[in-house]
């Protein structure tokens, strides 16, 4: 099986850093793209760190040629749905047009193999609030959008014969590294977890329930939440159908299971041993009330076995990466 060198953009951010940990474990030769607008450079403990934009069309050119890249795997994005509701166009700039930026350089170089970091939310409201790969796609927010719109890109590049792909639909992604080394260190971050986390200890004053008149057993909103140690290893079997010669794919990145914010909340104060204050607060802008995936198919296709497949464990490990970070940790 060739090995050539992998660039991975976005790899100082929370789910890129994951996987550069676990291809670094692996030995992998690496190369990582980033801004460092979101992502830390202490969180890349593996390859060579470029600061710089992934829009850059120039500057990724010159490192798909001058590090001989054969793949790339393509992390860097905006993420918060709310923002994305707020800001359209930077979430069109930054992950629509930056994407085809990334894609015309490949496809100029000759990148063969290709590892896009896609969404649940492109499927929007889903009936019954599952979707499996064939589920029609409709967001209904601008983040599901620019992910959408750059799937379609790929999906086109592909068809021409001039890379294959691995799209990897996230559902929630959650939990940081169980040996403690790197973890979610976002500042200002939006995510549940992770913000159940910060006011467990105390760094922020309370929790806001987004949403408590949902459609949804509790009325709060329900997600499939995934471990993002599973989640870096179906990228490396995405990486090994690739270089198998396998066919291009779009997978879904769950358990198959949802948890309301009220569940989610209940793990946090298990995991921590005491109450969080809680306030109830309106919807969020461009929420979904459920999103679960169906996820035989990335099981079947890369043999994915989740090892972390239990909230408790990942709750677990967000709120000691979160104590690790109180005491000045990277
Ligand atoms: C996350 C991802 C998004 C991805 C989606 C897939 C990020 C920043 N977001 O969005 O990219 O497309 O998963 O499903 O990576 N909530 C509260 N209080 C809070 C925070 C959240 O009640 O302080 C609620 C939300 O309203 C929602 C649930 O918790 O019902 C999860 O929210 P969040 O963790 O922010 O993730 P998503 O918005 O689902």
């Amino acid at each position: 099986m060739a090995r050539g060198t992998i660039l991975v953009t976005g790899g100082a951010g929370y789910i890129g850093s994951h996987v550069v940990l676990a291809l670094g474990e692996r030995g992998e030769r690496v190369v990582v793209l980033d801004d460092l607008s979101t992502g830390r450079a202490d969180a890349v403990l593996h390859g060579e760190l470029v600061v710089g934009d992934v829009g850059d069309g120039a500057l990724v050119r010159r490192l798909l040629r001058t590090h001989g890249i054969d793949t790339v795997m393509h992390f860097a994005a905006r993420t918060v749905v709310p923002e994305s509701v707020a800001d359209p166009l930077k979430y069109y700039r930054e992950n629509t047009c930056a994407t085809r930026s990334l894609l015309e350089a490949c496809a100029a170089q000759g990148v063969r193999h290709f590892v896009f970091s896609s969404t649940a939310a492109v499927y929007g409201v889903p009936e019954g609030g599952i979707a499996d790969e064939d589920t029609p796609t409709a967001p209904i927010n601008p983040y599901g959008s620019s992910k959408l719109m750059s799937e379609w890109m790929l999906r086109d590049l592909a068809a021409t014969g001039a890379l294959r792909h691995v799209t990897l639909r996230y559902f929630n992604v959650a939990g940081c590294d169980p040996a403690g080394r790197i973890g979610q260190s976002t500042p200002e971050a939006t995510l549940l977890i992770k913000v159940a986390c910060e006011v467990a200890l105390g760094r922020r004053p309370e929790l806001a329930v987004f949403g408590t008149d949902y459609p949804t057993p509790d009325g709060t909103g329900v997600r499939d939440y995934i471990h993002v140690t599973d989640l870096a290893d179906a990228h490396l079997r995405a990486l090994d159908h690739l270089r198998a010669g396998g066919a291009s794919l779009t997978l879904n990145c769950g358990y198959g299971r949802g948890y309301s914010v009220r569940e989610v909340i209940a793990a946090v104060e298990r995991a921590h041993g005491a109450p969080l204050p809680v306030r109830e607060a309106p919807r969020r802008p461009g929420d979904p009330p459920m999103l679960i995936a169906r996820a035989e198919r990335i099981r079947e296709v890369l043999d994915w076995r989740p090892r972390h497949d239990d909230l408790d464990t990942i709750v677990a490990s967000a709120l000691a990466w979160e104590r690790r970070l109180a005491q000045g940790a990277r």
